[in-house]
């Protein structure tokens, strides 16, 4: 099925301009998830088969999800469990409503399967999107695997108010996801990668925290809050960070971001794609990000749960970050490269690895090779 994709699919929708692609891809999988049939339809192409396991207090049908900002309004929330994924992060969404940069923002680098986006955190806001997912609940049509929100700052939100900025969103959203990433990641919005000093983040994560507790209420557990970081942060400032996971009740890390770091190239299209500002994502992020996973897991000793994410395509991948320390991983620039049979390949590929090596499931994988 991807070798279908990658011959004669991914060459129609790469003749157009990305963002354009993604758009009108995004409508159509949303108009397909308020239709139960033509979700049934997707999951009997796309499912992957079961690989369960429980982290963050969640239980995960598989540990492959969908990475943030691939569905920022929730357009296409309940599709993306018919696609084969075991769980979604939605967003980034902040405070406001913000259009993002100007376009074009979002390049291909097709020779290296990467992505360079400059989105700027487009999207509807949070009230909006907590209107979206109530309504999929109200429809009867909430995704059928755990869904997470990716916080990001509004623009207009200067950095000293930020963290009004990410607890007004997750007070607003607290009741539509099973868990929380605090984005402080992006490269795309001005001096937004500061918030990830110490100082900083604790504040942020103070604020948040606050509110987790206010919405839970005596009757209910606060939920997972997670902090997303950049491939960019040295190993001294990823420490400074798990100082804080402690004191501020950090479920897990994401790592990571997009990077904006660029690989050296002789090759005249790529170096036109990479000389364009944003995160560049994919292939070329792949060995770094896991760098970062290896460095949190043997530095927390394997005690925090990690998301690995960052230029994973196949099952070799997923397993590289599974044994360095992810308890699960996220795939945007994958699916875009290999279309939507790489959930199942990428499951399916995960599964045959364990049965080699007499492991129960994916928990016993983890950081084995770190
Ligand atoms: C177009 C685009 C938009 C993104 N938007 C967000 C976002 O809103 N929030 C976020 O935390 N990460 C965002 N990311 C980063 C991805 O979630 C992921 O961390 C990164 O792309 C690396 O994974 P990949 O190599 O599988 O794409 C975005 C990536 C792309 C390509």
């Amino acid at each position: 099925m991807s070798w279908f994709y990658r011959t004669f699919i991914r060459p129609a929708l790469f003749a157009h301009e990305s963002e354009e692609i993604h758009n009108r891809t995004l409508a159509a999988l949303g108009k397909a998830g308020g239709h139960p049939a033509l979700c049934d339809a997707l999951a009997a192409f796309y499912a992957a088969p079961a690989l369960p396991l429980e982290v963050l207090g969640l239980k995960f049908p598989n540990p492959v999800g969908l990475a943030a900002g691939m569905d920022k309004q929730a357009a296409a929330a309940p599709v993306w469990p018919a696609l084969g994924f075991g769980f979604s992060e939605l967003g980034g969404v902040t405070r406001h409503a913000q259009p993002g940069n100007p376009a074009p923002r979002m390049f291909r680098a097709v020779a290296d399967s990467a992505l360079i986006n400059r989105m700027g955190f487009n999207n509807p806001g949070a009230e909006a999107l907590a209107q979206r997912l109530a309504n999929w609940r109200a429809l009867g049509r909430w995704p059928a695997h755990p869904v997470g929100i990716n916080l990001g700052k509004s623009k207009i939100t200067p950095l000293e108010t930020a963290a009004e900025d990410y607890s007004s969103s997750l007070r607003v959203l607290w009741p539509h996801a099973d868990f929380f990433v605090v984005n402080v990641s992006s490269p795309n919005t001005p001096n937004l990668r500061q918030l990830q000093d110490k100082s900083a983040l604790d504040e942020i994560l103070a604020a948040l925290q606050a509110v987790n507790a206010g919405c839970a209420g005596s009757s209910a557990a606060p939920k997972p809050v997670l902090v997303k970081v950049a491939p960019d942060l040295t190993f001294e400032a990823l420490d400074e960070i798990l100082e804080l996971v402690g004191p501020r009740q950090l479920a897990g890390i994401v790592a990571t971001n997009t990077t904006i770091a660029r690989p050296t190239t002789s090759d005249t299209e790529l170096q036109r794609v990479y000389a364009e500002t944003g995160g560049l994502s994919g292939r070329p992020l792949c060995a770094r990000s896991t760098e970062v996973i290896r460095h949190l897991h043997r530095q927390t000793k394997g005690a925090l749960p990690i998301i690995g994410v960052g230029g994973i395509f196949t099952a070799a991948d997923a397993w590289e970050k599974i044994t360095a320390g992810a308890s699960l991983i996220q795939i945007y620039t994958g699916l875009v490269y290999e279309g939507p049979a790489i959930t199942r390949a990428i499951v399916t590929g995960l599964q045959e690895r364990l049965a080699a090596r007499g492991l129960r499931g994916i928990r016993q994988a983890v950081g084995i090779g770190a």
